[in-house]
């Protein structure tokens, strides 16, 4: 494959990392299974977007909507978070990481609150690959939230005056440029609830490759596939331009 320039590579890759339980039945397995064995395929493909010049990579590791599963998957996935932040902060911190979690963390237990604000702190001045996982997280709560938070700092402000500038800061993905690229794993092809706000031009890779069959492989076709885009955002294509 073709060797891509840094202009190629996008800034900030978001991923839905789904089809792990389908994995698992694939291979009558239990379910938890199918998300541990999708766990362990995270920390390659973090280091793989930061070795590839990614300056941000977001995860989607648990919706708002995943609280409808049953109680025991529910349980597994919540201690699958505490293991994977418990074995990897040190890495990440290693590695240059700068940890972020966003989402609706009041849910979660204070166990894992407190693990996640240590790892944040741990990592906060880092700068190869800024990682955001996404847990407890929804892009019409993000919305909701970014307007209530608006108004908290701008009380004698007439939400008449809200704009897109004005809420942006608000939102969860505050510290990080639009996705450039989605990958989808599993094989639907949706958004689930994921960043809504922030996917406007996003260019969107759905792939059948259940998520513990991700590779690092198809993430280089996938940004095979996202440098051959043409992105134009709504106005003329760049080659257009270039031919007048
Ligand atoms: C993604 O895999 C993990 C989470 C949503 C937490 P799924 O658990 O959705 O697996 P499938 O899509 O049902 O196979
Ligand atoms: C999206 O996957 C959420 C995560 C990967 C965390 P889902 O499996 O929850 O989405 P649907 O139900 O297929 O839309
Ligand atoms: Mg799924």
């Amino acid at each position: 494959m073709q060797i891509l320039t840094p202009a190629a590579i996008p800034s900030h890759i978001a991923i839905i990392m789904d089809g792990n339980r389908r994995w698992a039945s694939q291979r009558g397995l239990p379910r938890a299974i199918g998300h541990a064995s999708g766990a362990r395929r995270v920390r390659q493909i973090v280091e793989a977007c930061s070795e590839r010049g990614v300056s941000h990579l977001t995860l989607f590791a648990f919706s708002t909507e995943n609280w409808q599963r049953p109680a025991d998957e529910v349980s597994s996935l919540m201690s699958l978070l505490v293991n994977y932040l418990q074995k990897e902060i040190c890495n990440m911190h290693t590695n240059g990481v700068r940890l972020k979690i966003v989402g609706d963390l009041s849910r979660f237990d204070q166990r894992l609150q407190n693990l996640m604000a240590s790892g944040q702190a741990l990592t906060s001045n880092n700068s190869k690959i800024s990682l955001t996982i996404a847990a407890n997280y929804g892009g019409r709560w993000d919305i909701v939230q970014a307007v209530k938070a608006w108004q908290a700092t701008n009380p004698a402000v007439n939400l008449s005056s809200l704009d897109e500038a004005g809420l942006r800061p608000h939102l969860s993905m505050g510290h990080a440029p639009d996705p450039d690229l989605l990958i989808r794993t599993g094989g639907e092809s949706r958004i689930s609830n994921f960043l809504l706000w922030q996917m406007a031009y996003t260019e969107l890779f759905f792939t059948d490759k259940l998520w513990p069959d991700f590779s690092v492989a198809l993430l280089d076709e996938a940004l095979h596939w996202y440098s051959a885009r043409d992105r134009r955002f709504g106005a003329s294509s760049v080659h257009a331009q270039r031919a007048k």
